[in-house]
């Protein structure tokens, strides 16, 4: 029996297990994958742990190929126990980009957590650099609500200095999204 808590046409999400280490270390060993994300790239090492912290934790889906069976990507999605609003996050082992399965991913936990869940608002934030993310958040219908100029950093330039990023914040209501499918 499979272990799925939400499917889709291509995909089904789980929660992580210590087996996923070797899929799961693709994307934490990836410069490109983690740019833009709040840590530095995994060592081998490293990566290959994470799985077992991850296992069993709530906040994060593991995303599953339904076809072969391999771990291709992670979604974070957490209560921020601030007015019922949820956040969500994701990142995608590159192999498996421009194939839309982010998006299906991040749809099909959108439409678990305000059709199943009753989650009231779903937030996401993005470095304005990060393209991808940013038509990822648009292509599921977020709706972006502002900008924080220079509010985080995760680099350090060459004299040591941080290198600010500015944000934007995005969200979708659970009356927006009844809205977008009548
Ligand atoms: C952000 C990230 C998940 C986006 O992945 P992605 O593959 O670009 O996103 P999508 O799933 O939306 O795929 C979109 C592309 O697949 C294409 N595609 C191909 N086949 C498709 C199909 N069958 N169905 C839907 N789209 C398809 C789309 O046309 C689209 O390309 P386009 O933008 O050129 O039109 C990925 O770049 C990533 O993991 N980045 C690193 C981690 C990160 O930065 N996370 C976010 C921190 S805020």
């Amino acid at each position: 029996m499979s272990d799925f808590l939400i499917t889709s046409q291509r995909l089904g999400l789980r929660r992580f297990k210590a087996s996923d280490a070797e899929d799961f270390s693709e994307l934490l060993t990836d410069d490109e994958v983690c740019y833009f994300e709040p840590y530095d790239t995994y060592t081998l090492e490293e990566a290959l742990t994470k799985a077992e912290e991850l296992d069993g934790d709530e906040r994060f889906y593991a995303v599953i190929l339904k076809s072969t069976g391999k771990l291709i990507g992670k979604v974070y999605f957490e209560d921020k126990m601030f007015f019922g609003a949820f956040e969500i996050g994701y990142s995608f082992n590159r192999r498996f980009w421009d194939k839309g399965y982010a998006a299906e991913a991040v749809r099909a936990v959108m439409d678990n957590a305000f059709g199943v869940m009753n989650v009231r608002r779903i937030i996401a934030e993005a470095d304005v650099r990060n393209t991808r993310s940013i038509k990822l958040l648009e292509r599921v219908g977020m709706r972006r609500e502002g900008v924080y100029l220079k509010s985080a950093y995760f680099q350090k330039d060459e004299n040591g200095d941080p290198v600010w990023s500015d944000y934007a914040t995005y969200a979708l209501l659970k009356e927006e999204w009844e809205q977008s499918r009548s």
